[in-house]
């Protein structure tokens, strides 16, 4: 398939790849590192598929010049990271872990000696376990925690970071986290997961605070999963199933960012279960962002059950799915980048994660042949071009992932990466859709001057 079938973008536009700290670096016990919530959670018996851990991982912690530099090959503008907490704070707070902080400067070093721009995540789910033993996000003390956090990390990397998300999908966070209790810590209390998930919005807006004062030059956001919910049907019931589902699991979420309030007909289902909501906790979690990180994958069909609650509807026969049983469904994307256009305006959206998990394996030359994801890329950019056209102001857009890596609850069984990794070596060997993807961006090159870093880029 080729990558001239996708259409041209805006000279500026930024082509990326996605990762997380927990699932690609491993080295969990090296450089002074603390225990995380998931290095406990992997090691609970019966919690993550196979017994698998983050202890490895992709050994990004000490291979990361080598993955820089394909990269490079690759060709991409910018890198998406998360910032592992307990590699910074072992103990959550107080001691701070110079090794850690170290580990991500000559991370983003790196990345600027070969012109590719850091965007980097405070919060991908990896919290130290000292601070769950503390409570957790449920609570209200760790917004603090995260504030000396953010500090910390921002007054190192800020003057070579201009990019920055406070947190990645703090509904996964809290619902997986604290109600569903199928994520680490693994808890199963929804007034713990209502708390959990308004201290995480607030910590959002308390470290907004902190990048624009630490670093004049930040452009900051969020990374929320977003998808649209879909009526299984035309009937009332499954159409209220669908609204019901949209109001907790993005309306939730969107509403206090960008509006400054819970939407109400989530509230009146809370029962005595809603989260405490101090004065001027509203103002700080909607600070100005400067863009919405958007990380899709596919759309949800929605039916009530029989006492009206949202369930999965049918699957449909005639549409493909992913190795996660998640619906090939690319319109979503362009629909779903219409209406947060339409009803929350952010400034600026990124594409922050969009990719697919297939079984890919190595043929007998060595070589991943991966053209169901090439596929899927190619439907899903053409729907951001879409948006593009139609307006919505999209900046950029980064394939999760660049490398297969741990994926939570499923371990090494899926393969989200651009470039297979062979566990047992750690070797990489980069697919079909890496190719794909490197000339992809070339063609969108072609007629455009070379995208320069960020003025402040210089090494140190
Ligand atoms: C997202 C996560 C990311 C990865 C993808 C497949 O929800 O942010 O870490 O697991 O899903």
């Amino acid at each position: 398939m080729s990558s001239d079938n996708v259409t041209q973008f805006p000279a500026d536009f930024v082509w990326g790849a996605a990762t997380a700290s927990f699932q690609i670096e491993g080295a969990a016990h090296e450089g002074g590192r603390g225990e995380s919530i998931w290095d406990r959670f992997c090691a609970t018996p019966g919690k993550v598929r196979n017994g698998d851990t983050g202890e490895v991982a992709c050994d990004f912690y000490h291979r990361y010049p080598e993955d820089v530099e394909l990269m490079q090959e690759l060709g991409i503008d910018a890198f998406r990271f998360s910032i592992a907490w307990p590699r910074i704070l072992p103990d959550g707070r107080g001691r701070v872990n110079e090794e850690g902080l170290d580990f991500y400067d000559r991370l983003v070093d790196e990345l600027l000696e070969r012109g590719i721009r850091p965007f980097a995540t405070l919060y991908h789910w990896d919290l130290p376990q000292a601070l769950e033993d503390l409570g957790g996000w449920p609570n209200r003390d760790i917004v603090d925690a995260f504030g000396e956090y953010t500090e910390i990390v921002a007054g190192r990397l800020g003057d070579r970071v201009e990019h920055w998300l406070t947190l990645n999908e703090p509904r996964v966070a809290a619902w997986l986290g604290y109600l569903q209790g199928t994520h680490a810590p693994g808890r199963t209390s929804r007034a713990d997961a209502l708390a959990a998930s308004h201290h995480l919005l607030l910590a959002h807006g308390r470290a907004v605070e902190i990048l624009r004062r630490a670093v004049p030059a930040a452009t900051v956001g969020i990374a929320l999963d977003l998808h649209p919910f879909h009526p299984a049907s035309s009937s009332d019931g499954d159409r209220e199933a669908a609204t019901w589902l949209d109001g907790f699991e993005h309306r939730w979420f969107l509403d206090p960012i960008f509006r400054g309030e819970y939407p109400a007909d989530v509230l009146t289902r809370l029962d005595g279960d809603a989260p405490p909501v101090h004065d001027g906790d509203l103002e700080s979690i909607s600070a100005p962002i400067d863009f919405l990180g958007v990380n899709n994958y596919s759309r949800q069909v929605v039916a009530a059950g029989p006492d009206g609650s949202p369930r999965e509807g049918a699957r449909d026969p005639e549409a493909s799915y992913t190795d996660m049983g998640w619906e090939v469904y690319p319109d979503g994307l362009f629909e779903l980048l219409v209406r947060l256009r339409d009803e929350y305006a952010p400034p600026s959206i990124y594409i922050t994660e969009n990719g697919a998990a297939f079984t890919d394996v190595r043929g007998h030359d060595g070589s991943v042949r991966d053209p169901e994801r090439v596929a899927f890329f190619e439907a899903y950019i053409d729907a951001v071009g879409r948006a593009v056209a139609e307006g919505v102001p999209v900046h950029g857009y980064f394939v999760w992932s660049l490398l297969d890596n741990f994926e939570w609850t499923w371990g090494y069984g899926k393969r989200f990466g651009i470039v297979y990794v062979d566990y047992p070596t750690l070797e990489r060997v980069p697919k079909g859709s890496f190719y794909w993807y490197r000339d992809l961006i070339a063609a969108q090159r072609r007629d455009r001057p070379p995208v320069s870093v960020s003025p402040a880029s210089t090494r140190r």
